[in-house]
């Protein structure tokens, strides 16, 4: 199952100066603890917002990027070539991991995504899709506010009811 994985604040905002706009401890133990083991898939500048631009330990990284070469991880220079790797994958669960290009790429294909949702406007200059007003998407379980390093937020899940087939 193609699924995505993101932090948002309350403006859909996902990230600025190819950075993350929040740190938060408990959301990237949840994106840790969910992702361990499994497939990830990224763009090419979410790969190089990494520490020292390395990929992710632990998962298998595919990156789409028409510039980078490594044998670290898998990379695809193309939109054709990264399909099919994640279509080749599609029976295990596959996380989009980022960033606003890709989760705009990919979004038709996810069945499902797990939002973290900031209540605090962090400035962004890179968005996800606004769910909330996407005629597919519906969001199915909402969790209890959190409090942590002065910011709200809660974890959310949304599913597509018409996920586009790989
Ligand atoms: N809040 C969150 O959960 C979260 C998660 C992830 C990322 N982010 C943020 O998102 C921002 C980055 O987003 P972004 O949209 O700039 O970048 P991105 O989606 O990570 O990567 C874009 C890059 O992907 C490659 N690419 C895209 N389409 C391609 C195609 N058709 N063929 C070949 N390569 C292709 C290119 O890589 P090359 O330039 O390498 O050729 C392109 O520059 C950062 O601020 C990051 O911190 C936030």
């Amino acid at each position: 199952m193609i699924k995505a994985i993101v932090c948002v604040d309350k403006n859909w905002g996902i990230g600025k100066d190819n950075d993350l706009l929040f740190s938060l401890p408990s959301d990237m133990k949840f994106f840790r603890e969910t992702t361990l083991g499994k497939t990830v898939v990224m763009g090419g500048n979410t790969l190089r917002s990494f520490p020292g631009g390395n990929p992710l330990k632990n998962r298998q990284n595919i990156v789409i990027s028409r510039t980078q070469v490594r044998d670290d991880c898998i990379i695809t220079p193309t939109m054709d070539a990264f399909l099919a790797e994640i279509r080749a994958r599609k029976d295990e669960d596959v996380y989009v991991i980022g960033g606003a290009q890709i989760y705009r790429e990919m979004l038709p294909y996810c069945e499902e995504i797990l939002a973290t949702k900031v209540d605090a406007d962090g400035g962004a200059t890179a968005f996800f899709p606004d769910l909330d007003a996407h005629p597919d998407f519906a969001c199915v379980f909402e969790g209890e506010r959190r409090e942590e390093n002065g910011l709200s937020f809660r974890f959310t899940r949304y599913q597509n009811a018409n996920p586009k087939t790989l």
